[in-house]
């Protein structure tokens, strides 16, 4: 199968020229301007943009959290992220106390296998090195393309790991290549925290903000670059969301540090006031770390500009408000920290951020796609468009409008964060592998389409599938 779309104006992390891609099976065999090719499929692509698949380095799809599970699973997520322009995601595959790392890659393989509609790959989540994981198992997992380790810095008794055991992992990883993910907050001063509000009777959505302080963000991210720097392992700091954490994050890459920071789409817009909704809609924006003052805003974008923060992920983390989040209708704690926003972050991000002259389109490309895939080891198989890369392609329509809705998301989330807003620029072909899989609000692709994805060690190339064909 042969597709050539022509005409479509070309925008990789580098480059922003009008040509045509043709596409040879699952590979970009030749772009160039009016190509004289003939093609199976042609796609008129005059006056839209034809932008690489967005990669998504950080969701959560059929996750147990918080004695539930999430309700999107890679089904119905991957439905939303193929709709949103989304075209490959790594989500985090959770080693259990007590258990093995092969389990728990087992049990994510499994959650994917058959239902799969764009490419993912797996991160895996260290909770214990004691009763379940040795160190010994988890260097063998960058040989399996499982080439990221994520610790938690936070969540006491649950996914939080010692300062020890992060060492040992951090150490690890200088050795087997694999990319060190944290999440910075300290939470052994949180768990305090929480105990002190709970005793004293607070129970609403706000305190989650108030028990999770920007300052025990700031600690933990300054602990874990210099933990890294000391172990001599590359470390990639999840979803920040303030001043005090970008600051540390600044420091080190101006020192020349291998620290590279991500935050998440929601992080830009939503901000701590929103915990106050009434009739305990403020439950909707509990995710960790929380929602914060507004101010955070612009540090944010201005990190984002200035490539202090290298990637926008979503987190995406959903739970039903009624009957999920309701969960925790008397006692914030037990409210499950996450929130929906696969299918919204090329759609929000070009809109705002591109649209109010934050960013350029280079740069929204660079941050949501191209960066990723350099640090997760996908790139230049992925998240650029270039001859022998994956025909993973978004022809994207910058000026059609659309409101954005929970209704609409293809996902079985009941709320959107960011309901009713209204944005300009949207997907109209998505393709991954030079296959179809949304055109003009259908999906055109079946479960099982999407591949796992094995990565490549931190630092080195994912080779193109196979050559390209040329003729
Ligand atoms: O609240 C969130 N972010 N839930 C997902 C787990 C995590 O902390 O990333
Ligand atoms: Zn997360």
């Amino acid at each position: 199968m042969s597709v050539l779309i022509r005409g479509g104006r070309v925008i990789t992390a580098a480059d922003d020229v009008v040509a045509d891609v043709y596409v040879e099976g699952e590979t970009v065999s030749l772009i160039g301007r009016s190509l004289d090719v003939s093609a199976d499929r042609v796609i008129d692509a005059t006056g839209k943009y034809l932008l690489p698949g967005c990669i998504d380095p950080h969701t959560h799809l059929d996750m147990p959290f918080f004695g539930t599970v999430t309700i999107d699973d890679f089904e119905s997520g991957q439905r939303s992220a193929a709709f949103g322009g989304t075209t490959c995601h790594i989500d985090f595959a959770i080693q259990s106390r007590g258990h093995s790392f092969t389990e728990a890659i087992e049990e994510w393989h499994a959650k994917a296998n058959g239902k799969a509609l764009i490419d993912y790959g797996f991160h895996i989540i260290v909770s214990d090195l004691e009763e379940g994981g040795t160190l010994e198992e988890l260097g063998t997992l960058p040989d399996q393309g499982i080439t990221s380790y994520k610790l938690l810095m936070a969540y006491k008794g649950v996914f939080q790991v010692s300062d020890e055991t992060m060492f040992k992992v951090m150490q690890l990883a200088s050795r087997t290549g694999a990319l060190v993910m944290v999440h910075g907050e300290n939470g052994d001063a949180i768990d305090i925290l929480i105990k002190e509000a709970v005793a004293a009777g607070h129970t609403e959505p706000k305190w989650h903000a108030r028990v999770h302080p920007p300052e025990l963000e700031g600690e933990a991210t300054n602990r874990a670059i210099q933990l890294a720097h000391v172990a001599g392992s590359p470390l990639y700091v999840v979803h920040v969301t303030c001043k005090e954490a970008v600051g540390p994050i600044q420091r080190a890459r101006e020192a020349g540090w291998p620290v590279w920071g991500e935050t998440c789409t929601q992080y830009f817009f939503i901000d701590e006031t929103f915990l106050e909704r009434p009739d305990f809609e403020g439950a909707k924006y509990v995710y960790s770390p929380p929602v914060r003052h507004a101010s955070n805003h612009d540090v944010l974008w201005n990190a984002v500009r200035t490539d202090v923060l290298s990637a926008i992920s979503t987190d995406h983390c959903s739970f039903l408000f009624d009957g999920q989040k309701t969960l925790g209708r008397d006692d914030f704690t037990k409210i499950p920290n996450g929130a929906p926003g696969l299918g919204d972050r090329l759609k929000m991000i070009h809109h705002f951020g591109v649209g109010g002259g934050r960013i350029t389109l280079n740069r929204m490309v660079d941050l949501l796609a191209t960066t990723p895939a350099k640090l997760f080891g996908l790139y230049p198989r992925k998240g650029t468009i270039a001859v022998g890369s994956d025909a993973d392609i978004v022809v994207f329509d910058p000026m059609r409008r659309e409101t954005i809705s929970a209704a609409t998301s293809q996902l079985k989330c009941d709320y959107n964060l960011y309901e009713g807003t209204e944005v300009t620029g949207v997907p109209e072909i998505v393709l991954v592998r030079g296959h179809v899989v949304v055109e003009n609000g259908d999906l055109v692709a079946s479960p099982g389409s999407g591949r796992f994805v094995h990565r490549a060690r931190f630092g080195q190339e994912l080779a193109p599938a196979r050559e390209p064909v040329t003729s």
